[in-house]
């Protein structure tokens, strides 16, 4: 049972002592097993067992293992506060903070120069390696962010204007990315609606591309897809479909076939939630751009993958945009590790942020898409609600959101966080029945 929220307001989280060893070296090559994370396994991912602690040693470490420290105890302290602080906050999958085994796998990793030594980074090599066997692709290079990564491959398709991009009308590389793509791609949108309200068809493609050979518009170029959106699933057979229309459109002579682009952000999330296989996915697309930062729980960065010519085209505009860095293996090194650990929690990230939604609905809220991944968007507006109640509710309860009503569910975010957050929606719910004057002042801050 849930406690009520005014309990929640003076419940203290017990300070828990840790004893950093010498040696508190985790093992970096043991994935935990969904049994261990039902057992309390969260903990130990994060790096905070008894193994890693009071004992001085890690169970996994021998007397021969080098003692040298890695860690020490005010930075394992800050490491747990940045995590405490991210189990109750809402507003973003991208928001979570590395854990132990991240961390150790920094320091492991290599400290080449990704743009002057003749083979690149180590570590970077290692992850892009690993997103080319996760996704079928011929090859994979590491970028900065996700709208470094999907602008990389826009501008990568787009060679020569007029052409314009068919999309959804709420693509995040259309609406989020600072309008990046008229400047980086001189590329005009043409934005759809989705005919049944929550994913483009193939029946929507066909109503909009633009062919060439009319003066007056410009021919279609690329068809950019988003999985998920909103946290809502394109399905395997709708971008199948898509796909074969698309690549068999016919273009003018001497022009590419039109190409796909996926801006999969959160693909894995996605392919775990539809049950369908990644490879299969990612064959309908020629480009995919591929967040580490989000659900994946990564400190920064995203990899694209493609066919070698398009990456080898692609390298040459990550460094025109400001994306050559020299010593990213750090952030690889943390970006495999949370691969290793957290994809397998994501069907339990679901699975929370599903009883959570049902909780919601029942205590009388509308939520304006299906919940089908690790997202719940509120529609406040439909049930009366002032974002600035929201915010506040939410805050008193000592969690985090945004005053959209979208609600993101990531790793790190505890069951108990959950319950606090119901009893804060519960508690608003209540008082706006009953008459209460609520918060009504206008909020800014995060994405508004
Ligand atoms: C669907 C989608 N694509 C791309 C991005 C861009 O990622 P980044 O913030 O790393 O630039 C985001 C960020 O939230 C996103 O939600």
């Amino acid at each position: 049972m849930a406690p009520g929220i005014r309990e929640f307001a003076e419940v203290e989280v017990p300070e828990q002592r840790i004893e950093v060893s010498k040696s508190s070296k985790l093992d970096a090559s043991k994935p935990l097993n969904q049994n261990e994370y039902n057992k309390g396994g969260r903990e130990e991912m994060n790096g905070w067992s008894d193994k890693t602690s009071a004992a001085g040693k890690n169970s996994n470490t021998t007397d021969d293992d080098d003692e040298t420290p890695v860690f020490t105890m005010p930075s394992m302290h800050k490491l747990r506060e940045a995590q405490r602080r991210v189990e109750r906050d809402f507003r973003s999958d991208t928001v979570t903070v590395p854990t132990v085994n991240m961390i150790q796998a920094m320091i492991e990793s290599s400290f080449q120069d990704d743009m002057y030594d003749a083979t690149g980074d180590e570590s970077v090599n290692r992850l892009q390696q690993r997103l080319i066997e996760l996704t079928g692709k011929e090859a994979a290079m590491w970028a900065l962010s996700g709208t470094m990564g999907n602008q990389i491959c826009l501008r990568t398709h787009l060679t020569q204007p007029p052409h314009t991009v068919l999309l959804d009308y709420r693509a995040h590389v259309h609406c989020w990315e600072t309008g990046a793509m008229p400047v980086m791609s001189q590329a005009s949108v043409t934005q759809v609606h989705p005919k049944n309200g929550l994913h483009l068809t193939v029946d929507d493609v066909k109503k909009h591309i633009i062919a060439d050979g009319n003066i007056h518009f410009p021919p279609t170029r690329v068809v950019s897809l988003e999985n998920s959106l909103s946290g809502t699933i394109l399905p395997l057979k709708d971008a199948k479909e898509i796909s074969e229309f698309v690549r068999n459109f016919p273009v003018e002579e001497g022009e590419k076939p039109i190409a796909m682009h996926l801006d999969g952000a959160r693909l894995f999330d996605a392919v775990a939630a539809e049950g369908v296989d990644l490879k299969d996915y990612c064959a309908c697309f020629d480009s995919i751009s591929i967040c580490l930062a989000k659900g994946l729980g990564a400190p920064m960065g995203s990899v694209i993958v493609g066919s070698k010519k398009f990456i080898h085209r692609a390298r040459l505009f990550r460094k025109m945009f400001g994306g050559g860095t020299r010593q990213p293996g750090m952030m690889a090194a943390a970006a495999l590790s949370a691969l290793e650990y957290t994809m397998p929690l994501l069907p339990k990230v679901h699975a929370l942020t599903k009883r959570t939604a049902d909780t919601l609905r029942q205590a009388g809220y509308k939520i304006s898409l299906p919940v089908q991944t690790n997202m719940i968007v509120l529609d406040l507006e439909e049930v009366g609600i002032p974002p600035a109640a929201f915010v506040a509710y939410a805050k008193r309860a000592g969690v985090t959101v945004f005053p959209t009503g979208r609600l993101v569910f990531h790793h790190q975010i505890t069951p108990e966080a959950a319950a606090r957050l119901v009893e804060a929606m519960r508690l608003l719910m209540e008082d706006k029945k009953a008459g209460k004057q609520l918060e009504n002042h206008k909020v800014t801050g995060g994405y508004m």
